[in-house]
């Protein structure tokens, strides 16, 4: 597997959004929502960058390659624990794609009248885009290749790994 992220890179990378959402959301009352399974490295290391009063909950929705995927019709796997009304809603994903996941799931988060929802996202394929979707905080944006690690899994396996890494047989 090809390296694109190292871990100083990433570790470099979650530090500066952190610090971007620190002061975008100083005096607000901050809930984020972290998109299973992927989200969880990322969210936990973003986290520990905040020191605003920050809640944190999780959703989790069919993952790439459901039959459903094509559609943009999103399964809710586990849906959140908390009410979201009043509430600065921050999503953070690992990759947005084609979008279809992100924007089903705006729509959804938008429906259940939050007082604001924006979207942070490590890595964006912004050239698949099938569908419009608002990326907030972006920590980089890559080519159409498959990565894995740091989150990331290629049919469950390589989330552990502490970089982010181009799979083998998907570049050139
Ligand atoms: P989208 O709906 O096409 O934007 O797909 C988003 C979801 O597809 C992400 O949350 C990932 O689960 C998965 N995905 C897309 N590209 C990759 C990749 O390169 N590696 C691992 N998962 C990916």
């Amino acid at each position: 597997m090809k390296i694109m992220f190292m871990p100083d890179a990433l570790a470099t990378r979650v530090a500066e959004l952190a610090q971007t959402i620190e002061a975008d959301y100083r005096e607000k009352d901050l809930l984020l929502i972290g998109i299973l399974k992927g989200a969880v490295i990322f969210l936990a290391d973003l986290i520990r960058h905040l020191s605003l009063p920050v809640e944190v909950d999780f959703m989790a929705v069919a993952s790439y390659g459901a039959a459903t995927k094509s559609s943009g019709v999103v399964r809710i796997l586990k849906d959140l624990e908390v009410p979201l009304a009043g509430r600065h809603v921050l999503v953070v994903e690992d990759i947005v794609d084609t979008g279809l996941t992100l924007r089903y799931l705006l729509d959804l988060l938008w429906a259940r009248e939050p007082a604001s929802v924006r979207t942070c996202v490590l890595l964006d394929k912004r050239e698949r885009r099938l569908v419009p979707v608002p990326v907030d905080y972006c920590g980089f944006v890559i080519p159409d290749v498959f990565v894995v690690g740091y989150g990331l899994d290629y049919a469950e396996k390589y989330r552990q790994l502490p970089y982010v890494a181009v799979l083998d047989g998907e570049e050139g």
